[in-house]
């Protein structure tokens, strides 16, 4: 036998030493959801451990992530009223606005502010976009609302949009916006494969979501093989600055090819379904909790990811930290 590959696993420091995915605390992007009008955070069913923020106690959560080594958080925000064409998105001073301007205040530079741009927290019907007279939604009205929102939240002090509603053309549209308004240093973090999933269930509970129906008619579909990639070259060409595959765990094949075909930075997203299935599974103790989340957590990185959104990410960033 001429190769014996069990050599380079034979002891603890022969495999550091051949090991060559990293996990740093600073690939961990940690979405923060702010409820608009509480007084006590609270916890969100389906999700342990994760919760709705006030608009004071989110500001701790962002010391804790900075002194974890995390540079990057994305933020939710659950607004009080809700309508039609979800306006309080576009306010200056609705929540979403006032929470990136509240933590650019708070961390100066310390943390890439992340600002999810989709009009689905805000609308009364959950979609991620304004409808037409049939009750379809209607893509090229809903680039305006984009734009307005773009606006807003680059005002309030956001580094990047995540464009996550799913709509042909955002990228283009928003860019072309915010270049018009003089934010030519905003980013746009594309969620350029984004995939009608049934994993998103315990986040349409984080955000209170109104949804009744599917968003097949925007979000992509699970049996294509070759729409991911059309999705994210196209992101690319409108200008993305960096390019995201959601859901993760089961799209690594997605997130693989991202990473071959884009020159920018790749995100992956674990969503609210997948953590719940680890949590579950780990509560039951059929899998143990912490090694698995990190044979997760480096399998993404294998896989190309550059940077991992997860609502795991303070407790592991923690963790790295602690082990470095
Ligand atoms: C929509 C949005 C969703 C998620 C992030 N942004 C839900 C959806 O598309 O229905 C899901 C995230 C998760 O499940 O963790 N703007």
């Amino acid at each position: 036998m001429i190769n014996r590959p069990r050599r380079l696993r034979t002891t603890p420091a022969m495999r550091e030493l051949v090991a060559d995915v990293t996990l740093s605390p600073k690939n961990l992007m940690l979405p923060v959801f702010v409820k608009e009008g509480i007084t006590e955070p609270r916890e969100i069913p389906g999700m342990p451990g994760v919760l709705q923020h006030t608009e004071e106690s989110f500001l701790h959560i962002l010391d804790d992530a900075i002194a974890a080594g995390i540079v990057s958080v994305m933020f939710f925000a659950v607004p009080e009223h809700r309508d039609e064409t979800g306006s309080q998105a576009c306010l200056s001073e609705g929540i979403m606005s006032r929470v990136t301007r509240a933590a650019r205040e708070h961390v100066g530079d310390a943390l890439v502010l992340v600002a999810d741009l989709c009009l689905d927290e805000f609308t009364d019907h959950g979609h991620c976009g304004v409808l037409d007279s049939s009750g379809a939604v209607d893509n090229d009205a809903t680039l305006e609302h984009y734009v307005a929102m773009a606006s807003a939240l680059a005002d309030a002090g956001a580094d990047l949009l995540g464009t996550s509603g799913m709509m042909d053309g955002q990228v283009a549209a928003i860019r072309a916006g915010l270049d018009a308004r003089g934010f030519v240093n905003t980013g746009i973090l594309a969620y350029a494969a984004k995939y009608a999933s049934n994993f998103y269930g315990p986040f349409r509970n984080a955000v209170e979501s109104q949804l009744s129906g599917d968003r097949k008619t925007y979000q992509q579909d699970f049996r294509r093989t070759k729409e991911g990639a059309e999705e994210i070259l196209l992101d690319l060409e409108e200008g993305a600055d960096m390019v995201m595959v959601k859901p993760a765990l089961a799209y690594m094949d997605v997130l693989t090819q991202a990473a071959q075909l884009s020159s920018k930075p790749v995100a992956a997203y674990v969503v609210s379904g997948e953590y719940s299935m680890v949590e579950t599974a780990a509560a039951q103790g059929v899998i143990p909790r912490e090694a698995t989340i990190f044979e997760l957590l480096y399998a993404l990185k294998r896989a190309g990811a550059n940077i991992i959104c997860t609502y795991w990410a303070l407790e592991f960033a923690q963790k790295l930290k602690e082990q470095s």
